[in-house]
């Protein structure tokens, strides 16, 4: 059974349809990339399996059970971790704290906690007494993923976490990803940057005007550059 099976997503705002029958896959343990360029539909498609804008149409099936349509926090505790956009902290609390709050037994098991999340981010070890709104962008993005893991989420979704920052944090975020990887977590990454996400995926579906058009392993993707031409800004 997938991890994560969306079937034949619609998704709109108001009166502007913006997803029209998406559909993927992701089994246990893959980092699938989300690709699509700007307006593509790769964050209305995240908001839409976590339902902070509850699909018009479609399954969004977790580990087999069907939660479209449901409450946020419900589809969270069914498995769900989304790490939006926008880096979500808590700033006037501190780094650990902002860890404990989110610190909870999940669908994948009670792996994460405080003390490892310290390990996998080393970068946030030495901040951990510090209020999270004075982190650097990139900080408060290596808090909100490492938040996101404390509720053990069966899968994991991230939009766009290279966007804003500087090279080498990027790096260090795309370091983080593959470790993430081979500890068998479930991935799903949204990105227009196709070299970051190359060096992260090990599938790929591309999204353009509200639905996917292509899939594939990303060794399949990097042995054909007119797709890259095609469907994304290079
Ligand atoms: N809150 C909103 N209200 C109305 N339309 C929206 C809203 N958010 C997004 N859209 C529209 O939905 C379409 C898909 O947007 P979406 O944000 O999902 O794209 P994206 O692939 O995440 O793009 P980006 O790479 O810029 O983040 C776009 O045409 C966008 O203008
Ligand atoms: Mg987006």
């Amino acid at each position: 059974m997938s991890e994560l099976r969306v079937e034949a997503l619609d998704a709109a705002y108001g009166h502007s349809q913006v997803l029209f029958g998406v559909a993927f896959e992701v089994e246990r343990g893959e980092t699938l990339a989300l690709m699509g360029r700007n307006g593509a539909g790769k964050s209305t498609t995240f908001k839409a399996i976590a339902g902070l804008l509850p699909p018009r149409a479609g399954r969004v099936l977790v580990r087999g059970q069907d939660v479209a349509g449901r409450k946020p926090y419900r589809i969270a505790r069914a498995g769900i971790g989304f790490v939006p956009e926008d880096r979500q902290v808590f700033p006037e609390h501190t780094v650990e704290e902002n860890l404990e709050i989110a610190e909870r037994e999940g669908i994948g098991g009670r792996d994460w906690n405080r003390a490892r999340a310290f390990e996998m981010f080393p970068m946030l070890a030495p901040l951990r007494s510090r209020y999270a709104g004075r982190l650097s962008g990139g900080e408060q993005q290596m808090l909100t993923i490492a938040r996101c893991l404390m509720g053990n989420p069966a899968v994991l979704l991230l939009d766009e976490p290279s966007e804003g920052l500087a090279p080498l944090i990027v790096q260090e975020i795309g370091r983080l990803i593959r470790s993430l990887r081979e500890l068998g977590t479930t991935i799903v990454l949204a990105e227009q940057n196709s070299r970051f996400c190359l060096s992260v995926a090990t599938r790929v579906a591309v999204i353009d005007k509200g639905s996917i058009v292509w899939a594939g392993t990303a060794e399949d993707f990097r042995a054909q550059p007119e797709l890259q031409a095609r469907y994304l800004q290079v």
